[in-house]
């Protein structure tokens, strides 16, 4: 069997997409930053020439929406370089907890670099980020490490990724809080059109420009305290879109809302820390690795049964086992 093993590390955006200008090709509506995670992971081996198309997840098969998104992409991808045939798709999700913080920015990010590396296309890491995008927005930034941006361009060719700064000096740490691993009821597409029946998404996309120009000055000036305000009013701004839309609706849960105003409190008493959340409950604390044990004991504190991922900046895209 060859071994075409791409590993993609999850990204975590602190200036966030949210919204589509092209849903087919996910060309956005703003450019997005992040932050690149050592802790999380995708390894994926695209093989070809074999019986039918499957995709397996941990060893284990899997069907349904999940794998018609996955073999629909590959299929995709085949399409746009004029090759065809039948081929596997094996995935393992590195993730030190359960499945709940695992993302689709590193699993389309691994299967893309798998996929030029199996039919040895020489694509650059800019191409291979728009090949990336179009599996799931977030995995352009991740054939990325440290900080990335994604530029939204114009079209597919002015809409990809590129480094901010891949190994950054910054004193970052970020505190993946888990609340439970139930499945999400609203997806991050589906959350995206939705969004675009609320009186605040103009506004939104308006504020990204500038929130833009401020996170990279934050980024290239070290400013850690700019660097988290910004991530937390980005994430705020997001999540208020999603209540004022035509169906309200909310990612939080209970336990979330608890976490914010427990971030809000160790601020207050000197612990600098912020907080940023995606398409789902799990809250995201940032802070200095001065601050992270006791930031963390505060949470367990609060809620006992949570699963916590301390996590650094990762690398961008790799190939395992060069052969
Ligand atoms: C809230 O990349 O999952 O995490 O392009 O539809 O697959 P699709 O969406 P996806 O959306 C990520 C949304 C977010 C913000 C972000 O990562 O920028």
């Amino acid at each position: 069997m060859m071994n075409n093993t791409a590993r993609a590390h999850t990204n975590i955006a602190l200036i966030k997409y949210w919204g589509k200008k092209d849903a087919d090709l996910r060309l956005p509506l703003m450019s997005s930053i992040s932050m690149t995670l050592d802790a999380f992971y995708t390894d994926t081996n695209l093989v070809l020439d074999t019986e039918d198309k499957r995709f397996y997840l941990n060893g284990e098969l899997v069907t349904g929406k999940a794998s018609e998104r996955v073999i629909s992409y590959v299929e995709r991808l085949q399409k746009l370089f004029h090759v065809s045939g039948n081929f596997h798709v094996i995935s393992q999700n590195h993730v030190p907890t359960s499945a709940g913080l695992a993302s689709s920015s590193s699993a389309f990010a691994a299967l893309a670099a798998s996929f030029v590396k199996a039919y040895q296309l020489d694509i650059s890491k800019k191409g291979l980020s728009i090949l990336a995008r179009l599996g799931s927005g977030s995995a352009t930034r991740s054939i990325f490490g440290g900080f990335a941006i994604w530029h939204q361009g114009q079209n597919s060719a002015t809409s990809f990724g590129e480094a901010i700064d891949e190994t950054p000096e910054m004193d970052l740490r970020m505190i993946a809080v888990e609340l439970n691993t139930k499945q999400k009821k609203i997806s991050s597409t589906q959350g995206m059109e939705m969004a675009k029946t609320s009186p605040f998404f103009i506004p939104w996309i308006h504020e990204n420009e500038a929130q833009i120009i401020d996170m990279k000055a934050a980024i290239e000036n070290n400013d850690f305290t700019s660097l988290g305000e910004l991530a937390e009013q980005n994430a705020s701004q997001m999540h208020a879109v999603n209540l004022a839309c035509e169906t309200p609706f909310t990612y939080f849960e209970p336990e979330t809302v608890a976490l914010i105003h427990l971030v809000q409190d160790l601020r207050k008493q000197g612990l600098e820390c912020y907080y940023t959340i995606d398409a789902g409950p799990n809250v995201k604390i940032l802070t200095e690795l001065r601050n992270s044990k006791e930031i963390q004991k505060a949470v367990k504190q609060l809620l006992p049964t949570v699963k916590i991922v301390e996590s650094g900046f990762g690398p961008g895209i790799q190939y395992l086992n060069e052969q």
